[in-house]
């Protein structure tokens, strides 16, 4: 099954829109009941503006009515592509717990230890 995730990630890299950076990335999650909401990233010529894969994977499972994530698995070019420090937030959210990123898979809190809540 998490396998299965990573692969959707890959297959959700091809979308990205990166001209800028030269730097697709795919993400999956996978909630709690068993869902899976794909992301790729999108760049704009703002480069500020830019919205990352894992991120764009969260708001389409939020759209859609759901708001418990069991994993994330990313997938960028060349080498792991850990979440970056605004996606570990919004993942945190919703309560992802397994983080998958290539041959790696890991605890979400290990990332973002005593990460903010209100
Ligand atoms: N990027 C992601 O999609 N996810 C991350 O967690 C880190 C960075 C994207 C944003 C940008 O389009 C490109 O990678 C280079 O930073």
């Amino acid at each position: 099954m998490l396998l299965d995730l990573l692969d959707q990630a890959r297959r959700a890299a091809a979308h990205a829109y990166a001209p800028y950076s030269n730097h697709p990335v795919g993400a999956a999650v996978l909630t709690t009941t068993g869902e899976v909401f794909t992301g790729c990233n999108v760049e704009n010529a703002a480069y500020g503006e830019t919205i990352c894969a894992e991120r764009g994977a969260v708001m389409a499972m939020v759209a859609a009515g759901f708001r418990d994530i069991e994993a994330v698995a990313v997938s960028g070019p060349d080498g792991p592509c850990w979440p970056c420090g605004s996606c570990r937030q919004v993942l945190h959210e919703f309560g992802c717990r397994r983080v998958l990123v290539d041959d790696h898979e890991v605890d979400f809190a290990d990332l973002l230890p005593h990460a903010f809540r209100l």
